[in-house]
């Protein structure tokens, strides 16, 4: 893993690739992107990726594939049933995570949308260490209720807690021994838990919360779609994993885990997804459903094409080189900021840097949406391209009464082998301009709100006429005179 010390003294991530194919960036000027961020109602979901100079909104399907995953995908076997790339795909699945089934789906939220469909019974619970978006929106659907158990650490920004993606396991014994078996639909671990910074959970966490799991019955589901980086964490910051290799330690993760995972857009990096498990049942309902909801056994709405970019995509995770990468580039953009007095998600996680939009934007309430109003102000002054993940991804309650979000985060993903230093390190000096001239920015409020995941396709104003202020102070200083 190369986290080079330079004669300086400085740590320097170095990338272990070369750029072989590029794609031409364009940073629009600042007239632009103002017109452009109104045009998309100030949710940067909406903006054209054509009006974007870095991307940032997320490592889904968006992370760079090696020569090896695209010269696989020449040699796929176009066949609707039986497909030779299938039964690749099936060795390298069952050789990685060691269970007897994978059922393929198209992205991460088809296997939520399968497994919620088979294992939620109206009013059962599902206790998670986090949750994420999509995930709770299928349990809900189905009537399920969402029970979040996270570390006590998890929700504080400013932490040292190397785990803080590890469920409260005295929480978990509690809500078994209260509700009782029958009444939880299964218990679900997030690998680098997306919402709360990409955080990890530690080996022994996961093992614990499985011991509990067989004590009561009750089957544990792992979402792997962040399992690189957490195997990195594991590898770096827990002592007993130290001397494992990395397939090791998914061999470990994958013995305390019923049921596994993934969205292919992250883990692999590709695309499509799928779910692993020796579980008879589980197998058999969820491959009667299959063809209704995914496509046939062997394919599962993926194509063959990115079913062989992921067989080689999942070999490449078990690399220490190759997954190292994103974690380091992250740790380097959070302690610059971190120098900068940029608040900041700590511990640095994987997927992504994440700024905490609460202290960044003090002024501004949780009901005026600061992670969305940050993510606006930071298209205007770079053309950097985040994700509000706060209060806007949260969904009212039936009543309309909106709840406001644990973290209020801005979400910067560096996707997997994709962008340079340099352009990290423009990221950084932009932010912290940003972060100087914060008092120009206020809040937004909603035109338009969808009632399911409104944080994709809802529109907003902003509360005065802050985005014109912004950008006149940015024009103003001296800093980039081409920007
Ligand atoms: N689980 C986790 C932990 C995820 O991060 C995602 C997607 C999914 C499930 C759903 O997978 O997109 O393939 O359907 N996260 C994306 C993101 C959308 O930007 O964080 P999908």
């Amino acid at each position: 893993m190369t986290n080079i010390q330079f004669f300086s003294g400085e740590q320097i991530p170095v990338e272990m690739h070369k750029v072989k194919i590029l794609q031409k960036l364009h940073l629009p000027p600042l007239d632009e992107r103002l017109a452009a961020i109104a045009s998309a109602g100030y949710n940067t979901f909406l903006l054209n990726n054509s009006q974007v100079f870095l991307d940032m909104l997320t490592d889904s399907g968006t992370n760079a594939m090696s020569d090896h995953q695209l010269a696989a995908m020449m040699v796929a076997d176009d066949s609707y049933a039986g497909s030779a790339t299938f039964t690749r795909l099936e060795e390298t699945c069952g050789k990685i995570f060691h269970k007897d089934h994978f059922i393929p789906a198209h992205q991460g939220r088809a296997c939520e949308h399968l497994l919620a469909q088979l294992l939620v019974r109206p009013g059962q619970l599902v206790p998670m260490n986090y949750h994420f978006t999509t995930t709770k929106a299928h349990i809900v659907r189905m009537g399920g209720v969402v029970v979040e158990l996270p570390h006590e650490e998890a929700l504080d920004p400013e932490s040292t807690c190397p785990f803080k993606g590890n469920m409260d396991v005295e929480a978990l014994r509690r809500l078994l021994e209260d509700k009782g078996a029958e009444n939880i639909a299964f218990v679900r671990m997030e690998a680098g838990t997306n919402l709360i910074g990409g955080q990890p959970f530690s080996l022994a966490n996961l093992e614990a919360v499985h011991h509990l799991c067989r004590e009561f019955g009750v089957l544990l589901v792992l979402d792997a779609s962040l399992l690189a980086d957490n195997l990195y964490f594991i590898k770096v910051r827990e002592e007993a994993c130290r001397d494992m290799s990395i397939g090791e330690i998914v061999g470990r993760i994958a013995q305390s885990s019923d049921v596994i995972y993934f969205s292919a857009r992250k883990l692999g990096c590709a695309r499509g997804g799928g779910i692993c498990t020796s579980e008879g049942k589980v197998a058999a309902g969820l491959k009667e459903m299959l063809p209704l909801f995914e496509g046939f056994l062997t394919y599962g709405g993926m194509s063959v094409r990115e079913m062989e970019a992921l067989r080689v995509g999942l070999e490449e995770t078990l690399d220490e080189d190759m997954i190292s990468q994103g974690p380091l580039f992250i740790a380097y953009m959070v302690e610059e900021l971190q120098k900068r007095g940029v608040p900041v998600v700590t511990p640095p996680g994987g997927l992504g840097c994440h700024l905490d939009a609460r202290r960044f934007l003090d002024h501004v309430p949780q009901n005026h949406y600061p992670a969305g109003a940050l993510a606006a102000a930071l298209y205007i002054v770079s053309g950097i391209r985040g994700m509000e993940r706060g209060t806007m991804s949260e969904q009212r309650h039936p009543d309309g009464t909106e709840p406001l979000a644990d973290m209020e985060l801005l979400r910067l993903a560096l996707p997997r082998r994709v962008f340079t230093l340099s352009q990290v390190k423009y990221a950084v000096d932009r932010i912290a301009w940003l972060y100087e001239n914060r008092g120009l920015v206020e809040g937004l409020e909603f035109v338009e709100e969808p009632e399911t995941l409104r944080f994709f396709l809802g529109r907003l104003a902003p509360i005065g006429d802050w985005p014109a202020r912004l950008g006149r102070a940015l024009q103003e200083s001296l800093a980039y005179s081409t920007l």
